[in-house]
């Protein structure tokens, strides 16, 4: 017969369920003396339904109580009765699991999730010790040796391996929290670096300061290096340089990056952007003779079209004469473009915007999207390092929301556009998200448009998971 993986002596006993809610359980401890070894994220367990049943709870919250008692059991010859202290102790845990030592033909089997609510009286003890290494060991049983991601070791019993499947792990969202310098992303790499023994990785890092590097380049590499392209990269880029071509850009995209919305002419230049960008990759395709795209494409599609001819064509717009009754009359968008046309200028010729508006002539092939998708996409095939470390630490401050909106979102676009048999899931870390994705009534136009991106591969990207630090 199986050893029993929970077995408690009289020793491990720390009180009784006294309050129960949907939500939590409340012990009254009866072991003071256990108490004090008691921290906050250890685990008690508590009796169940039935002789074979333990239900696992996370300790949330310890509070002592000192008062003031009457003993009555020592009373004195003058009847007088002294008073003492009183200790109330109670601990506040939350249920996250079942443990039962025999389940049908199993034996120790641990479920998460509480199969009952626990009942008022039922005895609870303190999980530590053998039992916390047989319970630990049970959790990563079922896990198949090729897919055993070992995140670390337990803070309440170094002993114990922390193991997860790394299957399951990269199939659900998941985050690193904790104040600047705490480690999160010493511990989002070592995660990586476990990771990338596991078969079939495939993880896309958002790096925004650059300090993933040493993942790629020190010795015991394990990860592929990109680069969103710098000034230094426009004449001859470096190996790994990605270029994102403002064509990417979807209309909103564009338009939260250089119409101010507080002019009162917004509406005229998003409308003549939206026009002209339209007709322009109309022509495109027809030059290309994609006449199947045509009747489907809008004006969000991600297809070429030249920028110094849509700023001649808006400053047509913006300098019109019509012919008036008597005399020659200012066109419709006389002026008002003068603004936007300006903000597109100074990005086009600022060489730090140059990876979006001066990249590479190859990028106005029709073809450069799906082999630049393939490259990043799909060098786990060539390479066994199936690990990329995107770096963005060149990347304006002012378009970085913007830009790595665009990244993670042609990311999830190309996941569509492949066959179903080609897909590889793909998990996405953003490590320092809240510099990009801010949480705050007050993000810009720029900001909202990144929010609503990672917002929608959250909720639609069942392939697709990320791990934000
Ligand atoms: N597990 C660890 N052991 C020892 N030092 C660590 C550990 N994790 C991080 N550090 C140190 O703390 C510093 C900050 O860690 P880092 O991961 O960059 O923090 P965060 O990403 O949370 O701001 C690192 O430079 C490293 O020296
Ligand atoms: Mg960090």
């Amino acid at each position: 017969m199986t050893e029993v993986a929970l077995l408690f002596e009289e020793t491990d006993k720390l009180g009784r369920v006294s309050m129960v809610d949907t939500g939590r359980v409340f012990v009254d401890v009866e072991d003071h003396s256990l108490l004090t070894r008691l921290a906050v994220g250890n685990l008690v367990a508590l009796r169940g339904q039935t002789q074979q049943e333990y239900l696992v709870a996370i300790v949330e919250r310890i509070t002592r109580n000192t008062q003031e008692e009457l003993l009555e059991e020592e009373e004195d010859k003058e009847g007088n009765i002294p008073l003492g202290q009183a200790l109330e102790d109670t601990v506040r845990a939350v249920v996250v699991g079942t443990y039962r030592t025999v389940d049908g033909d199993d034996n120790n089997v641990f479920k998460r999730g509480a199969d009952s609510f626990p009942q008022i009286d039922r005895d609870c003890y303190v999980i530590a010790g053998k039992n916390l290494q047989n319970l630990m060991n049970l959790l990563s049983r079922d896990v198949k040796e090729s897919e055993r991601l070992q995140l670390g070791r337990f803070v309440a019993d170094r002993s114990a391996l922390a193991i997860a499947s790394g299957d399951r792990f990269f199939q659900r969202h998941a985050s690193v929290l904790g104040s600047t310098g705490s480690g999160k992303s010493w511990a989002v790499a070592l995660i990586l670096e476990r990771a990338s023994r596991l078969p079939h990785v495939n993880i896309i890092v958002l790096d925004m300061h650059g300090e993933y590097s040493p993942l790629c380049t020190e010795s015991g590499a394990f990860a592929q290096r990109f680069k969103i392209a710098g000034p230094g990269d426009l004449d001859q880029p470096e190996a790994g340089a990605i270029f994102l071509p403002y064509w990417l850009l979807n209309r909103e995209e564009m338009i939260s990056m250089f119409v101010d919305r507080t002019d009162q002419n917004a509406p005229n230049q998003s409308s003549r952007f939206t026009f002209h960008v339209q007709q322009l990759k109309e022509s495109y395709l027809q030059s290309q003779k994609k006449t199947d795209v045509l009747s489907t494409f809008t004006v969000d599609s991600p297809i070429p079209y030249e920028l110094p001819e849509l700023i001649s064509r808006l400053k047509d717009d913006n300098t019109q004469m019509v012919p008036g009754k008597t005399t020659e009359k200012q066109g419709e968008w006389h002026g008002k473009l003068t603004r936007f046309i300006s903000r597109l200028e100074a990005k086009m010729a600022d060489r730090r915007y140059g990876f979006l508006f001066q990249p590479p002539g190859e990028s106005m092939d029709y073809d450069w999207l799906s082999n630049f998708i393939r490259a990043l996409m799909l060098s786990t095939q060539t390479d066994s390092r199936g690990i990329k470390v995107v770096d963005f630490s060149e990347v304006p401050p002012d378009v970085l929301p913007i830009v790595a909106g665009v990244f993670a979102r042609l990311l999830y676009d190309v996941q569509f556009w492949m066959e179903p048999t080609q897909r590889t899931p793909l998990a996405i870390v953003c490590d320092e998200a809240h510099i990009y994705l801010p949480v705050r009534e007050d993000a810009d136009a720029v900001e909202k448009r990144a929010l609503a991106v990672f917002e929608t591969i959250a909720k639609e990207g069942a392939s697709m998971e990320s791990l934000c630090s």
